[in-house]
Order: structure tokens, then C-alpha cells, then sequence
């Protein structure tokens, strides 16, 4: 098992929910983190909540632009783990009144994106590295109507960390998948409804509790440590995706 203490990981979507939870558990570790995203006010917020002692940069990147990600490995330089939580909240429509733009923008950040993060991160990663994606719950229980496109991308994360596994031998490519996490993403989502819908999730859940970003990191901390763990897909979802 290496430790992170030293290492260089870059973090996109690492200045909201899960990706700050990473972060966190990183930095504790030791590793220098470089927590990526667009907007730089969310950037700036996520290194003062990391604290003033933090070995912690930022750098705004949109992963849906090649030349923003080419720039942001090139910046970086050489590193060692490349995980990524961001994304955007899915498209939830019935299949016949799909709205294809709204698809298309979706794949373009969760899948696209990941490929062209894949794509740069391949060419610096130092040996003994690796990539961390991040696919979800909606894989195994989508939402019952609307949820076949979110499924759809989700599952196709582990075929693609798969395949990258082998391709990128022996460099590790992993995915986690996490069940509901309380983070802005699901407040987005929810609105209103979020504590009517985590009270009765938590209720039927084995873990009896939502996840916070925090009992999530474990996964990643895990992905990135463990020297043995390549093209696997980590539930942690409390035994969601079991009831
Ligand atoms: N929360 C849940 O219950 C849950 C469950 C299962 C799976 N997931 C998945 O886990 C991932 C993280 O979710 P979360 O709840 O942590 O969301 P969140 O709090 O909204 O955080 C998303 C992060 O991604 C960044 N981001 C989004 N689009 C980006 C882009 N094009 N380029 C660079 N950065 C981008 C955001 O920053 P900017 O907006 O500033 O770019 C933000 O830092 C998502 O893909 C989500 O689908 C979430």
C-alpha cells in the first residue's frame, strides 16, 4: 500500500462535495493537492475551507475544452494521481420528451470530459500512478422515469476504466461509485424536497445514514493507494445499490 504523503494529485471537481471531501482526506495524508474547477470564487472558497497550512493550489479549468485541459497537464508537469468528481447535475426527463441538447451538454461534461482528463493525464502520470472517475448510484437504480440516459453514463464508466486499465498498463484507472451524498449537487437537485427524501433513504438504507463527502473519500484514498486495485468500479453507496 503507498502513501500519498508527497504526491502530486489533481483533483477536478475538486471545489464542491466529493471532490472537496477528497481533497480534505488527501491533504491529510501529506499530498499536495491541485484542486481544479471552473469557477474561480468556488476554487478560492474550496482552499480557504482546506486551510492557510494546506499544500493546496488551484488552478480554473473547463473540462469540456481540450485546450483548457492540455494546458492545465502541462502546467502541472509531472504528478501522480488524477481523480475526478465533477460533473453536472443529469438530464431527468420521461425518454419521450427527451431534450437532446440538454443530453448532449451532459455527455459532453461527464463523459467527454473524462475522456479528454484520460487523454493528457496519460501522457504525465508518473509509474505507479493513477486515474479515478466517478460514475454513481443511478447505474444500478435509476430514477423510474428518466433515468436510462443518467444510467446509461453511469455504468459505461466501469467499461471505460476497464479498458483503460489494460491500455494504460501499469498505470491504474478506477472508478468510484458513490450512493446519494449530501453536497450542493443534490441540493441542486432536490430543493425543497432533500430532507423528506434523505430522512426516508436513510431509513431504508443498511448503513442508516446519508453519506457525507467525507465517508466517501475513503474510496478514493483507497483507488489511489492501493497498488493492486486497477479497472474496478468501488461501490460505496451504505448498500443502496443492494435494497
Ligand atoms: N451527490 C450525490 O448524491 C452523487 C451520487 C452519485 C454520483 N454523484 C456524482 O459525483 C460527482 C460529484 O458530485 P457532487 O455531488 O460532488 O457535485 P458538486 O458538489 O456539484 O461538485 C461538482 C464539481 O465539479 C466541478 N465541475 C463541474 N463541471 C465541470 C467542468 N466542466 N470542468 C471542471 N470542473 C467541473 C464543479 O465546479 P465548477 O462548477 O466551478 O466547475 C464542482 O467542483 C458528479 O459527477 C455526480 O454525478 C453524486
Amino acid at each position: 500500500m503507498a502513501t500519498l504523503m508527497g504526491k502530486k494529485i489533481i483533483v477536478v471537481g475538486g471545489s464542491s462535495g466529493i471532490g472537496l471531501g477528497v481533497a480534505e482526506a488527501a491533504v491529510r495524508r501529506g499530498a499536495k493537492v491541485i484542486v481544479v474547477g471552473r469557477s474561480p470564487e468556488r476554487l478560492e472558497a474550496a482552499k480557504a475551507s482546506l486551510g492557510p497550512r494546506a499544500n493546496v493550489e488551484t488552478i480554473s479549468a473547463d473540462m469540456t475544452a481540450e485546450a483548457e485541459i492540455a494546458r492545465l497537464f502541462e502546467e502541472v508537469g509531472p504528478f501522480d494521481h488524477l481523480v475526478s468528481t465533477a460533473g453536472s447535475p443529469p438530464p431527468g426527463s420521461p425518454i419521450g420528451e427527451t431534450d437532446i441538447a440538454e443530453v448532449r451538454a451532459f455527455v459532453d461534461n461527464k463523459l467527454l470530459g473524462a475522456v479528454l482528463l484520460a487523454k493528457y493525464a496519460s501522457r504525465t502520470l508518473n509509474p505507479g500512478g493513477s486515474m479515478t472517475f466517478t460514475s454513481g448510484i443511478n447505474k444500478d437504480r435509476p430514477p423510474v422515469p428518466g433515468g436510462a440516459v443518467v444510467s446509461a453514463i453511469a455504468g459505461s464508466f466501469s467499461y471505460f476504466a476497464r479498458a483503460l486499465a489494460l491500455e494504460l498498463a501499469t498505470m491504474r484507472v478506477n472508478v468510484v461509485s458513490p450512493g446519494w451524498v449530501d453536497t450542493p449537487m443534490f441540493e441542486q437537485l432536490a430543493g425543497d424536497m432533500k430532507p423528506d427524501l434523505f430522512k426516508a433513504m436513510a431509513a431504508r438504507l443498511p448503513s442508516g445514514k446519508i453519506a457525507t463527502a467525507a465517508d466517501i473519500a475513503p474510496a478514493y484514498i483507497h483507488a489511489m493507494e492501493s497498488a493492486f486495485t486497477t479497472g474496478q468500479t468501488l461501490n460505496i453507496d451504505g448498500g443502496q445499490s443492494i435494497i
